[in-house]
């Protein structure tokens, strides 16, 4: 039975521009077979008669629990895209859930972004909107879009609401840390730690510290990618489902005006997110996710380019761990776009954003609500240099990095023995050993963690504090590894030291007891080893066996960059561009 208008359809051509023409527009079999399968899904002939395409690209999973509410926000965007004359068509994406996946999201990562890249290609889509939240989900997003550059949007899940224990406001991950450090040391009961279990995560949304997620969540929105007010307004909050009806309304227009991400996320653009980042105190997984989005867009960008970006922004976002709010205030006091307003000149203000105006259009009407969560620059929370600062020396030749404003200050330059761990699981063996041979100078260093080491460069630079030292009230130190630290913890934690030591960074060849010197202002970090004995090691040094045989292990062991150029996989850095692939019809 034919439920229409033969006309309608099917034969309705046009010339629009749109890529899904290419198999929505087509008279002969391909289109049939485009069209007909629509049709099989329940969609009438009205939905492709020309109209843009919009992709949603979903990251819901129940095992990624940050996004468990986006089933409900793609509902909303779906409104928004066919009040503007859209036709969506909503699809599932590789889903990272931080809390689960072993040995590490950031395994994934750059299989997520190589999965949406493609599928973004493949499909009849003239606008892609993409929902994210949990911390890998949002680079990876951007690395995609950055590579297919097709017309997009992102919008991310927003923070969870705040935790509250007993009485007391408590932030993912920041007063895990804490707790976990204060039961360790007895100060805490079973019971009442079990009790935190449940009053930490109260809602959806992703955690609600400065950690990996709402960082990501202020870059995207600070490169142009998202709505303005999108990155810090609670998941939970009813302006959310309403921005998500924007998203989807704008992305029908970008698709039309053919804006996309390269024209968007430009080395302006990069800059402004580098700038935001060291005022709202970002998680240092920034710098790596900043790298790999730069090398997608084929904007050059060094570690030495972010530091020298960062270092004179002073910190004005008073959020956990480097303050003392949480998104919830972030996002009453006006979000990004007020921090951005307060940072003035320091940003490009003609970068282009997804609105189709600039940042500085975005931002100027923001008003700061609250100037204790939003500083102003002649009032910061901590000053310029408190960020992520990068270093160099005989130890970290190609560079590493350390978040000043998460470190005890008075180890921010310090000299002390080394005690080395080829394993993480070989620290963990001994740290509450009451014998441990460790003081408040020793510098503690794990390695094996890098990207092609672990392998996936897991967030365990923020090794917990020996047993013994905890006994003592020490509850910082120096610690080295190659590894990354989760954006809500804190300590003196040199990470992310390149070369890795599974490929013979010079870390391969430290040894307990040589003396270590770390200077942050100085940007230095070294061994105090002459070249003559370091070269003496590297003759006697044995590369460890690669880790996995097969699948994706494996490719991603052969082919992933150092931590220094976003360790993403050699094959996936650049674009291919959106233009359809040959028809198998
Ligand atoms: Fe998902 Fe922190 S666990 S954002």
């Amino acid at each position: 039975m034919n439920t229409e208008n033969p006309r309608r359809g099917a034969q309705n051509l046009g010339s629009t521009g749109l890529r899904s023409r290419e198999w929505l527009g087509d008279g002969g079999k391909n289109g049939f077979i485009a069209r007909h399968h629509l049709r099989q899904a329940g969609f009438s002939g009205r939905q492709f008669d020309g109209r843009p395409v919009i992709g949603i690209a979903n990251t819901w999973s129940e095992l990624t629990p940050c996004n468990i509410h986006l089933r409900g926000l793609a509902e909303a965007v779906r409104r928004g895209i066919q009040q503007a004359g859209g036709f969506a068509l909503e699809f599932p994406v590789l889903s990272l859930g931080e809390p689960f996946m072993r040995p590490t999201t950031m395994l994934y990562r750059n299989m997520m972004a190589m999965e949406l890249e493609e599928l973004c290609r493949a499909n009849p889509l003239d606008a892609v909107v993409v929902l994210t939240g949990c911390d890998k989900t949002t680079p990876a997003a951007l690395m995609a879009l950055a590579s297919v550059d097709i017309p997009s949007i992102v919008l991310t899940g927003g923070p969870m609401l705040n935790g509250r224990f007993r009485g007391r406001v408590v932030g993912s991950g920041t007063d895990i840390w804490r707790m976990t450090e204060a039961h360790r040391a007895g100060l805490v009961s079973d019971a009442e730690f079990t009790e935190f279990e449940s009053c930490l995560n109260r809602s959806p949304g992703h955690c609600m510290t400065m950690g990996t997620a709402s960082t990501m969540a202020s870059l995207t929105e600070a490169l142009g990618m998202q709505l303005p007010g999108a990155a810090a307004l609670p998941a939970v909050d009813s302006r959310r489902m309403v921005l998500a009806e924007n998203t989807g309304a704008r992305a029908v227009a970008l698709a039309t005006e053919g804006l996309r991400p390269s024209e968007i996320m430009t080395r302006e653009a990069i800059e402004n997110a580098l700038v935001v980042n060291a005022a709202c105190g970002g998680s240092t997984n920034a710098v790596l996710h900043m790298l790999a989005i730069a090398g997608r867009l084929g904007v050059p960008l060094t570690l030495e380019e972010i530091d020298e970006v960062s270092r004179d922004i002073p910190l004005l976002a008073d959020i956990m761990p480097s303050g003392r709010f949480l998104m919830e205030e972030f996002a009453y006091a006006g979000g990004v776009p007020a921090l951005m307003a307060e940072l003035g000149d320091l940003l490009h203000r003609d970068a282009i954003t997804v609105t189709g105006g600039t940042i500085g259009d975005n931002v100027k009407d923001a008003r700061n609500d609250d100037p204790e969560t939003i500083r102003s620059l002649s009032n910061p929370v901590l000053p310029a240099g408190s960020g992520t600062a990068v270093l160099h020396g005989n130890l970290a030749p190609d560079g590493a990095v350390i978040k000043v404003s998460a470190a005890d200050s008075s180890l921010l330059r310090h000299r002390g023995p080394a005690l080395v761990f080829d394993r993480l699981e070989d620290y963990h063996a001994v740290m509450n050993d009451p014998e441990l041979d460790v003081s408040s100078d020793t510098v503690l260093i794990v390695r094996g963690c890098g990207p092609r080491g672990y392998p996936g460069m897991p967030e365990v630079g923020n090794l917990p504090i020996p047993q013994k030292l905890l006994d003592q009230g020490i509850l910082d130190m120096v610690r080295i590894s190659d590894a990354r630290m989760s954006g809500t913890a804190f300590g003196a934690c040199v990470l992310h030291v390149a070369p890795e030591s599974a490929v013979g960074g010079p870390l391969a060849f430290v040894r307990t007891g040589d003396i270590i010197e770390l200077d942050v202002a100085g940007r230095t970090l070294d061994m105090l080893v002459t070249d003559e004995e370091l070269a003496k090691r590297r003759r006697g040094w044995v590369a460890p066996a690669a880790p996995s045989g097969r699948g994706w292990t494996r490719m991603y062991t052969e082919h992933v960059t150092q931590a220094n150029t976003g360790v993403d996989l050699d094959f996936l850095i650049g674009s291919s561009g959106n233009a359809p692939g040959r028809s198998p019809f």
